[in-house]
């Protein structure tokens, strides 16, 4: 397991579209231990793998609640329902909050990483971390979706 370098904004991957993930293997699972232990290093709630610079339709998501980390390889939003209005960050921006709009529930399927195929329901924090890291796997970043006049810079800690 290890910590891997963060793509921050500007870095043109970050625009580029993730690729379907045909195989299971050692060098999958490898990467999405070194995905969740940098999500957790940085205090993310959600992390793509195009964020550590893998063009591979892989997310990380730890609400830090009872159900830990979920891992969710191909992920395909089948049904959204609702609204609702977020204050939201992303680790490739590091300093940069902004209210967005998310669905407020989401129908998820995704492979885990044992190959089984889950559907998850989710609504409030969870539908919004779905949506915004389903996003990175097109290409799309929140900051192209916020609500105008939100965006607001925070000193980073030392
Ligand atoms: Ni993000």
């Amino acid at each position: 397991m290890a910590i891997r370098n963060l793509r921050y904004q500007g870095d043109e991957i970050l625009k580029k579209k993730s690729r379907e993930v045909e195989q299971i293997d050692d060098k999958l699972q490898e990467l999405i231990d070194d995905m969740i232990d940098t999500m957790h290093k940085y205090n993310g709630v959600g992390l793509a793998a195009v964020q550590v610079g893998v063009l591979k339709r892989v997310v990380v998501i730890d609400l830090y609640d009872d159900n830990g980390p979920i891992v969710m390889i191909n992920p395909v939003i089948i049904k959204t329902k609702g609204e609702q209005e977020v204050e939201e960050g992303c680790l490739s921006f590091p300093n940069e909050f902004a209210k967005v709009v998310r669905p407020a529930e989401v129908v998820a399927e995704y492979t885990d990483r044992e190959g089984n195929t889950i559907r998850v329901k989710a609504k409030e924090l969870l539908a919004q971390a779905i949506s915004h890291e389903l996003d990175h796997l097109e290409g799309e970043l929140f900051i192209d979706k916020i609500i105008p006049g939100t965006l607001e810079y925070v000193e980073p800690e030392k």
